[in-house]
């Protein structure tokens, strides 16, 4: 097949692949995703940086083909593969590649190592070259400069430094899942990047942001990102404006939130749902951002999204059979597993409930919100039976507006 490299800046080319159909990425909703591999061609070694999911082979090897093309070379000859994170994104063409470059040097962490090891077995007696932060690889006239950045997202997780031009390869750190016909963050506009940024970020990074913080400032004291002209992830855009990704990761990884409050909602028979819309129009009487979620519909991946930047959700769902509607209880595994609740000042949570009889859904519901670490405001829980009257409307309106007041002031 044919499949064109991009050129990214001198002498650097990006050579992924475009998964197009993809729309679930271990539970992650997706609209497609992207497989970033690149070429660094120094004077006297290439390096290739990541690889692509199994399948997606020959699209990548046309683009590998394509940038030997474009520098002028007839023959490939990849003498380093970098290999950043061990996740099977990433590794899928490791055994298609080694039948065409049987003599490539692998370098990647210890940790990456010793793991890649055990996901392609036919790598058992594959020399590797385990690297440290700050070691370096001359490839001729550039230099690669390694930094370990375990549990960004993985144990294994690298970023590769090349000096001279300024690029961070960062593997999964600064991706977005989202598949585009053009490379940069130029291409798209702002809220674009921000949006696909913050869901990556709320349903990949979210439990390691402490380790964002710490990372951010290892390397800025290194004088890492003195000179960084573009950050090159695995995922998505490459990014022409790299500080607006720092600066995306540091307010994130810190818990700063927006004056927003994110409902989710499920019902049975529209009865919870009501209390939902009546809710929002108490939050929206502050001039509070709302962004509401009908958990029946919602992938969790986008509820996730907005809940990181919000101070507070409140939480509605009916009883059936004495427990919280289901579905639910997929959304309290993504809170207790990224630990967004816990980052910064935290977030604050109110929940609504509909019952037919002798209900469990509100008791269960909180139990499981403070267990995931919200501040929740239990006394102000709505439990109602049956049809909400319009009392008990405006009761949703008022702790709507209660719960938007309350983070204004915070
Ligand atoms: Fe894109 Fe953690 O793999």
């Amino acid at each position: 097949m044919k499949a064109d490299a991009v050129k990214i800046a001198d002498d650097v080319y990006w050579v992924g692949a475009l998964d197009w159909d993809n729309r679930d990425f271990h539970g992650f909703a997706v609209p497609g995703m992207t497989y970033n591999a690149y070429l660094v061609f120094g004077d006297e070694k290439i390096a290739l940086i990541d690889n692509v999911f199994e399948g997606f082979f020959p699209e990548f090897w046309a683009r590998i083909q394509d940038a030997f093309k474009q520098e002028g070379l007839d023959e490939v000859k990849i003498d380093v593969l970098v290999q950043n994170h061990i996740e099977n994104d990433h590794i899928g063409s490791i055994p298609e590649l080694l039948e065409k470059c049987p003599n490539i040097e692998f370098y990647c962490s210890a940790v990456a190592a010793s793991g890649l090891k055990k996901q392609i077995h036919a790598l058992d007696n594959q020399e590797m070259n385990p690297v440290e932060t700050g070691d370096t690889l001359d490839l001729g006239g550039k230099t690669l400069t390694f930094i370990n950045a375990p549990m960004l997202h993985w144990p294994d997780s690298n970023f590769t430094l090349y000096n001279e031009g300024g690029i961070l390869f960062s593997n999964d750190a600064f991706g977005q899942h989202v598949c585009e016909s053009k490379r940069f963050d130029t291409d798209q506009s702002e809220a674009f990047m921000e949006l696909h940024t913050r869901r990556f970020y709320a349903n990949l990074v979210s439990l390691s942001s402490m380790l964002v913080v710490k990372k951010v400032e290892e390397m800025t004291e290194a004088g890492y990102l003195d000179n960084l002209k573009i950050i090159a992830p695995c995922h998505g855009q490459i990014w022409k404006n790299p500080q607006i990704a720092v600066d995306l990761y540091a307010k994130w990884a810190t818990g700063k939130c927006d004056d927003k409050i994110t409902v989710i909602y499920n019902t049975m028979h529209h009865s919870t749902q009501k209390l939902a819309h009546s809710l929002c129009e108490g939050i929206m009487s502050e001039g509070v951002d709302v962004k509401m979620h009908f958990l029946q519909m919602s992938p969790e991946s986008d509820i996730l999204a907005d809940v990181l930047d919000s101070k507070a959700i409140a939480l509605g769902v009916p009883t059936m059979m004495n427990n919280p509607y289901p579905k639910v209880g997929n959304l309290m595994y993504y809170f207790d597993a990224t630990n967004m609740a816990r980052i910064g000042d935290g977030k604050k949570a109110v929940t609504f409930s509909s019952k037919g009889w002798a209900g469990g859904a509100i008791k269960k519901l909180n139990e499981s919100l403070a267990g995931a670490g919200f501040d929740v405001l239990e006394e102000d829980s709505i439990d109602i039976k049956f049809a909400p009257t319009d009392d008990e409307l405006d009761q949703a309106y008022e702790l709507g507006k209660k719960l938007a007041q309350i983070i204004k002031e915070e």
